[in-house]
């Protein structure tokens, strides 16, 4: 039997405040917890491990971003997503295994068929567009929770990512007739297309056993 508790669950998000006429970013931090209140080691454990995977995210997206430059340099988009298809998957592996964490990028409209959220992972990506769509700013969502799965603690994170400029390449509403097609031939189910910039593309999963 797979049993899962929530310990204690943290809702990253920024609101961004106006004040004397100035746009400036606050972090505001909601601490939700689904049983018993969490204890001061749990928050500190919480604090420990969402800074570690913060540090992970930008590794794994620096990897990813890295690779698809060069790609997209030496033969436009069309040779990047052939990088992209057969290149995404052991990037994300390498990094996983250097940090020692399951790692994975999952979307409501997923690419590859892999990629397609779970029961934990969907209401995540829901709330990320619910909130983006009030106004908070989609580059500072993040999740994490401390679980405990058949009696072992687990951590889990999951971090937005928003599509920027070069994103809408491949995943945008108006793409070059040659993308479109190599698009179909690597996958017929593509859901990730349309976006704008600064939609939510999807986001990086971290699950680590504590
Ligand atoms: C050159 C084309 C290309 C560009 C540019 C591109 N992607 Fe992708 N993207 C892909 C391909 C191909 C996949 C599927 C990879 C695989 O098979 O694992 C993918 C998959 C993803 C996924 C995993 C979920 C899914 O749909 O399978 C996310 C998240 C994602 N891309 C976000 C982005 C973001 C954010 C950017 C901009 C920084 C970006 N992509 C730029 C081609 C591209």
């Amino acid at each position: 039997m797979n049993k899962t508790i929530s310990i204690a669950t943290l809702v990253i998000a920024a609101m961004t405040v106006t004040a004397c006429g100035q746009q400036s970013e606050q972090k505001a931090e909601q601490t939700r917890n689904a049983t018993a209140a969490s204890t001061p080691e749990q928050q500190a454990l919480m604090e420990r491990e969402v800074v570690s995977a913060r540090k992970i995210t930008k590794d794994f997206v620096g990897s990813l971003k890295g690779e698809l430059k060069k790609a997209m340099q030496e033969g436009g988009p069309v040779n990047a997503l052939s990088v992209c298809h057969t290149r995404a998957i052991p990037i994300t592996n390498e990094v996983a295994t250097r940090h020692g964490v399951r790692l994975s990028r999952v979307s409501l409209k997923n690419r590859n068929p892999n990629n397609a959220p779970n029961e934990w992972q969907r209401p995540i990506l829901e709330e990320f567009d619910a909130r983006a769509a009030k106004g908070d700013d989609p580059k500072a969502l993040a999740f994490a929770t401390i679980v405990e799965v058949d009696g072992k603690k687990q951590f889990r994170f999951m971090k937005a990512m928003p599509a920027g400029k070069v994103c809408l390449n491949c995943h945008g509403a108006e793409l070059k007739p040659e993308v479109a097609a190599k698009l179909k031939e690597l996958y017929p189910e593509d859901k990730a297309t349309g976006y704008s910039l600064g939609q939510i593309r999807g986001a990086v999963v971290i699950v680590k056993d504590l």
